[in-house]
């Protein structure tokens, strides 16, 4: 316990920076005053005293007083811009903008490095799951073959609400804007891309690569229909979209889809905006976290932690990074590890055969037609699947079988 108040700047005032503050309020043991927060939006009511805000950034990055910045703002470019000004003036950061992490990796760890500076982003994957520094300190020396987790509390939620409650995806998703899991851009959350963001950043911890967000595959749930959950629910499973790392020989195969989950799965029943991560290793076998997704108070909390850890000069070491680095003798092309050369055995679920052009079927072992709705359970060639990434044309549910 820390007998120093320390001083903090805060970017945004929206859901997690509200649930920051206060679980900050009603932390016992962490002193850490708000010195000032930097939000956007002139007009907007806020909860607090007027005095605590500004609009102009330098206000907070010219403060040579404060211990921390916090960013937790909705904007990805922005948030780079403060967290790499911030990290080379020397001032350690917290931040859970994983969008903002997953896009800039390889520059925020030179600037980590460069500067001998912290940025820790424990809300920035997984909500209030503990996921990041375990992978980093618990399992340093493990040597993990796969994480595996549902990794967006938006979609849990969604999915979970159409199967238990037969509610309809826009209303599903609606009330998951409502109630502060949803990105302010929800296509975000829907596309996968949330999922994927978080996923690279787990993978730096868990495997030492850094994988950028092009290279890898995300595919979401915005296309499903109550036709997807009935063949599901037939079959006694449930459909989760989750993101996947694991080691195949000496390469990693890295990817966020729908898939279906039966019973023994310990994902089955993680329901609504929770996450679930399993992460399984050599000699620690399989081990699942699960903990809110999302949501002000959970991220909030996750961001606390990681402020708390700073007054014990916490910093991620990159253990798994630099033995990567340390074997290879240099900066490793992840590119080279990454396995997107494969066949996958996929549910497809279409309107009209011609949908289905540019997947390289390999053999189909289920077929169904109807006039309402058609669909395919074929082995693919996981590449080809790349063009439905974020293609808000394409109408086809994907789900891994
Ligand atoms: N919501 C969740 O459950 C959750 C969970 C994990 C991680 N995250 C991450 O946490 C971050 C914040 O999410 P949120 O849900 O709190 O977003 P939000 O509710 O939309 O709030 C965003 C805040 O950022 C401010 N802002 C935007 N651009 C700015 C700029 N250039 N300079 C200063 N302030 C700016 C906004 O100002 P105004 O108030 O003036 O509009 C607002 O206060 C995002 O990176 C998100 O991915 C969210």
């Amino acid at each position: 316990m820390t007998e120093k108040h320390i001083k903090l700047g805060l970017f945004g005032f929206g859901c997690v920076g509200q649930g920051l503050y206060d679980v900050l309020n009603h932390s016992e043991g962490l002193k850490a005053d708000i010195e000032k927060i930097c939000v956007k939006d002139k007009n907007k009511k806020r909860k607090i005293a007027s005095k605590y805000f500004t609009y102009d950034k330098e206000d907070i990055l010219g403060n040579n007083k404060l211990d921390v910045i916090v960013e937790l703002i909705d904007n990805s470019a922005d948030a780079y811009e403060i967290v790499s000004r911030a990290l080379s003036k020397g001032v350690n950061v917290v931040t859970a903008n994983k969008k903002m992490l997953a896009e800039n990796f390889e520059s925020l760890y030179q600037l980590q490095e460069k500067n001998n500076v912290a940025l820790i982003y424990e809300g920035s994957a997984g909500g209030s799951i503990p996921i990041v520094r375990n992978l980093e300190e618990y399992y340093d020396n493990e040597l993990l073959s796969s994480i595996r987790g549902l990794l967006n509390g938006s979609c849990n939620y969604i999915l979970t609400r159409m199967e238990l409650e037969n509610m309809d995806y826009g209303k599903a998703l609606k009330m998951a804007q409502e109630s502060g899991f949803a990105e302010s851009d929800p296509w975000l959350d829907v596309a996968g891309y949330d999922t994927l963001y978080k996923l690279i950043l787990l993978t730096v911890h868990a495997f030492g690569i850094i994988l950028k967000p092009e290279q890898v595959l995300a595919l979401g749930i915005q296309n499903i229909t109550f036709d997807d959950i009935t063949y599901a629910k037939e079959k006694g499973l449930r459909i989760k979209l989750i993101a996947t790392a694991h080691k195949v020989g000496d390469k990693f195969r890295v990817y966020a889809m729908p898939h279906f989950v039966n019973k023994e799965s310990d994902l089955y029943n993680v329901l609504y905006e929770n996450n679930g991560v399993e992460v399984e290793g050599a000699y620690s076998c399989k081990q699942t976290f699960v903990g809110k997704g999302a949501g002000s108070h959970p991220t909030g909390s996750a961001v606390l932690s990681d402020i708390s850890a700073l007054t014990y000069q916490y910093k991620y070491g990159y253990k798994k990074l630099k033995k990567m680095e340390a074997y290879h003798k240099g900066k490793v092309d992840s590119a080279k590890f990454l396995d997107n050369d494969f066949e996958i055995k996929v549910y497809i679920r279409f309107s009209h055969k011609d949908d289905l052009k540019g997947i390289e079927v390999v053999s189909i072992e289920e077929e169904f037609k109807s006039a309402k709705t058609n669909y395919i359970v074929a082995n693919v060639k996981f590449k080809s699947l790349f063009f439905l990434k974020g293609n808000r044309d394409s109408k086809l549910f994907v789900c891994a079988v």
